[in-house]
């Protein structure tokens, strides 16, 4: 993450209680407002320049998480609070000014907070730094949601898996597409569950169990897959790429375990897809043969 968000972070949280003061001052809000706004700019200007100071300390990742998780439940309280202390009317009459200059202030430094906080859990759950538990819940959450918009059954079907194949579903989260490959490749086939995470693999295992799947066998990372050469037809990088450290030698890994002529099917979420290919052309082990939608098609070489 860039450590310039840190910075606009800590001037927003400066600005705030300063512009409730000022307000104050002019007789424009109520000394509960100011007191309010005080609390709230103290607690995230310190939070945020711990985190500032600590920035890159990935030992150390607790005031990144109170940096960004203290204006995300503070923030939105504070129209609450207006409404309930002013009063509906008066908050939309006599005290529109003032109110969307702090609150205005307090939106940016929400948003900066949402930037930090998506940083601080998407892009830690590499292999270097797993993704803390609250990360990974709200990470699962994310995933169920998504689940209803993008149907991964319709995005397998698109990909084309057949009767008899053997699946890598790397990072595979909690199983949103191991389980539909499993039906589709059916009892020939199998599916391999491989995720960096300790909770991904429970809640995949909890899902065959609940499921009685038999064609899921579930891989806790640890430098590398454990697969043996050429066994592999399909991989699926689904929304995973951009977590991972080390791109080029998961590539390398990914070209030994397929089979010749096998397929990667990859995304290039939260990476510029200029770089996303470069990554992909570097080693010299993988083809392009399709771009459909968001769903890259790549030919082992
Ligand atoms: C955003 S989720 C996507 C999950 C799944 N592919 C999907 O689309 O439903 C990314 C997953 O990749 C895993 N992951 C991150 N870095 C990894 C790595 N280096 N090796 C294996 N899995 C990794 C995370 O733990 C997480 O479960």
């Amino acid at each position: 993450m860039n450590k310039k968000i840190y910075f606009y972070y800590i001037v927003i949280a400066v600005l705030y209680p300063i512009v409730k003061l000022i307000c104050y001052i002019n007789g424009l809000v109520y000394l509960r407002g100011v007191i309010y706004g005080l609390i709230a700019g103290v607690l995230t200007i310190t939070i945020g320049i711990l985190a500032f100071k600590e920035y890159g300390g990935a030992d150390k990742p607790v005031w990144h998480w109170l940096a960004a998780l203290i204006p995300l439940i503070i923030i939105p309280l504070t129209p609450i609070v207006m409404i309930l202390h002013l009063g509906l009317r008066m908050f939309l009459m006599e005290k529109m000014t003032p109110f969307m200059i702090f609150e205005g202030i307090a939106v940016a430094q929400f948003i900066v907070a949402i930037l930090m906080f998506r940083g601080l859990i998407f892009k830690r759950g590499t292999d270097k730094q797993k993704m803390p538990r609250v990360g990974f819940a709200i990470m699962k959450t994310v995933l169920t949601l998504r689940s209803i918009f993008k149907k991964p059954e319709r995005i397998l079907r698109e990909m084309g898996l057949q009767k008899g194949q053997t699946v890598l579903d790397y990072g595979c989260g909690i199983g949103s597409f191991s389980i539909p490959a499993a039906k589709m490749v059916g009892d020939d086939g199998v599916v391999y569950a491989l995720d960096i995470h300790p909770l991904a693999i429970k809640a995949v295992e909890k899902e065959i169990k609940k499921k009685g799947i038999s064609n899921i066998k579930t891989i806790l990372y640890s430098r590398g897959t454990g697969l043996p050469d050429e066994s592999v037809d399909v991989v699926l990088l689904y929304d995973v790429f951009q977590m991972l450290s080390d791109k080029e030698k998961l590539l390398e890994e990914l070209h030994r375990v397929l089979k010749s002529g096998g397929v990667l099917f990859a995304t290039a979420e939260h990476l510029d897809p200029k770089e996303f290919m470069n990554i992909f052309a570097r080693g010299n082990l993988f083809t392009l043969i399709e771009h459909r939608g968001e769903v890259f098609r790549f030919k082992r070489d």
